[in-house]
Formats: structure tokens, C-alpha cells, sequence
């Protein structure tokens, strides 16, 4: 299944994707006992994990049953500016009752990075439920898009492409002169949800190529997002400008 929900603007965009976390959280908790997510990071997220520390949503979604990883990490300390665990600190972890035992941050700013990634791929064997082949199983992994159609750290023409049995490594990434650690495909596309975030217009662009063209034959890193679970696009207008479709719900 793939779904292309298109929201007015960013406040519509965010407060959609926290009811759909709130309903994809109430059914693993009550099926499973748990919810366990990858949370995206960059910039477009930071108002989705507002909202779910509002009280629109928190005192509505069990965080003692939640638990918490990410998708990537940049190589920087957890108080960084750019680290992805400090926004959703600020955003979100800073303001709910989520167990610290249940909250999995990617020690990405390690001096041996390869062993960081090794540590955060056996805490993902460890504590995520077995899914069908025996591998851990998400219940939610979202998603950002980059203008170069890459998502987590999955950058184009990087070896992590090809990174088949863990869940999560270190990728080198040229543009930025930078180490990052991210899940692998294996472990998004093994997840029950997954949802790809996308906002504003600097993302219509790619967010075109990577829905309103086939893959060629060097598909983008978001366009190997084929999880046998469920796939959802939450996108706001202004990223949906090039694509066809009908004018926001
Ligand atoms: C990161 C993210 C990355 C991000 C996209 C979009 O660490 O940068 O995981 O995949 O989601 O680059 O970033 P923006 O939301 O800031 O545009």
C-alpha cells in the first residue's frame, strides 16, 4: 500500500501526521504491548514532534509504552547544533514521560564511528520485536526526503546502499566531508509503517521525481523505500506542486 495524503500547509501537514501517529501507536500497544519508532530528523519533523508534546496529543498517546530510535545521526555531539537527537530533545523528548531506558540515540559523534554503529545496530537486535524473518520489526520509521533523493543518511552512489545484513551503519558522505550513522534499507523496508515526510517547495522537485517518474535505472535512495508493510507520503501543498493530483483534503 502506498498513500499520498497532500495537507494545506505545514501546521495541517504536521498536526496530520501526529493523528496518524497517534492511531498507528493506540493499535501496536494494543496488539504488541509497545510501539517502537525511528524518528526522522533535519528541520521538517521538528513541528510534527511539537505537536505530540502538545497537549492536543500527549496526554492522548501512552509514552511509557513508546520507544524511541532514529534514523540517523550526524557525527556530532548529542548538544550540537546540528545533531538530530538534540532537536528531538528539544522538541519533544524534554517535554513527555518516555522511559530514558526506551530512548536509543546513535552515539554518532564516537572516535571510532564503524563501532558506534555496531553498538546501535545490536541495541536494534536487542530491543525491537522479531518480525516475520527474525530481524527486528519497527512498528513506525519516518522518513525525510532530501533535494537529492536521499532519506536517513542514505545518500546516492553510497556503499550503505548495498549494506544487506545490518540494521544500521556508517556511511561516509562526500558532499559533506562528514561520517554519519544510519538504519539500512533491510531495516526500513522491514518496517510495518513507514512514512515519507516532505514539505515546502524546495522539495517538489524530488518529490516528482520520486513519485511522478518510474525509477530508472539508478533509482533514487528514496525510491528503494519498498517496505512489505505499509507506505504513506504526508506531504503539505507546496511540495505536491509538481505532482497531479487533486487539491488538498
Ligand atoms: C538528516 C535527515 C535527513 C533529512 C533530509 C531532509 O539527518 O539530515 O535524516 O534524511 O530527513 O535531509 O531534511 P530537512 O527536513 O531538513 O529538509
Amino acid at each position: 500500500m502506498r498513500d499520498l495524503n497532500v495537507l494545506d500547509d505545514l501546521e495541517s501537514f504536521s498536526d496530520a501526521l501526529a493523528q496518524r501517529w497517534l492511531t498507528l501507536s493506540q493499535e501496536a500497544i494494543r496488539a504488541r504491548g509497545s510501539f517502537h519508532v525511528a524518528l526522522a530528523g533535519g528541520q521538517t519533523p521538528r513541528r510534527l514532534y511539537q505537536r505530540l508534546a502538545s497537549a492536543a496529543y500527549a496526554p492522548h498517546i501512552d509514552w511509557t509504552h513508546t520507544w524511541i530510535y532514529f534514523g540517523d545521526e550526524r557525527a556530532v555531539p548529542p548538544e550540537h547544533p546540528d545533531s538530530n537527537y538534540r532537536m528531538v530533545r528539544e522538541a519533544l523528548l524534554d517535554h513527555v514521560g518516555i522511559p530514558p531506558g526506551q530512548i536509543f540515540r546513535i552515539k554518532a559523534e564516537s572516535a571510532d564511528i564503524e563501532q558506534a554503529a555496531r553498538a546501535y545496530a545490536e541495541d536494534l537486535d536487542r530491543h525491537l520485536p522479531r518480525g516475520p524473518n527474525g530481524i527486528g520489526q519497527f512498528d513506525l520509521v519516518l522518513l525525510g526526503l532530501g533535494e537529492d533523493g536521499h532519506t536517513a543518511s542514505l545518500f546516492p552512489d553510497t556503499d550503505i546502499l548495498s549494506v544487506l545484513d545490518r540494521a544500521a551503519a556508517a556511511v561516509y558522505v562526500d558532499k559533506f566531508c562528514a561520517w554519519r550513522i544510519s538504519l539500512t534499507l533491510p531495516t526500513i523496508n522491514h518496517a510495518r509503517h513507514v512514512i515519507v515526510l516532505a514539505a515546502g517547495a524546495a522539495k517538489a522537485r524530488i518529490v516528482h521525481a520520486a513519485l511522478g517518474e518510474p525509477p530508472s535505472s539508478r533509482p533514487l535512495p528514496i525510491q528503494r523505500i519498498q517496505p512489505t508493510g505499509a507506505l504513506e507520503w504526508f506531504l503539505d501543498r507546496a511540495a505536491a506542486e509538481e505532482l497531479s493530483v487533486p487539491d488538498p483534503a
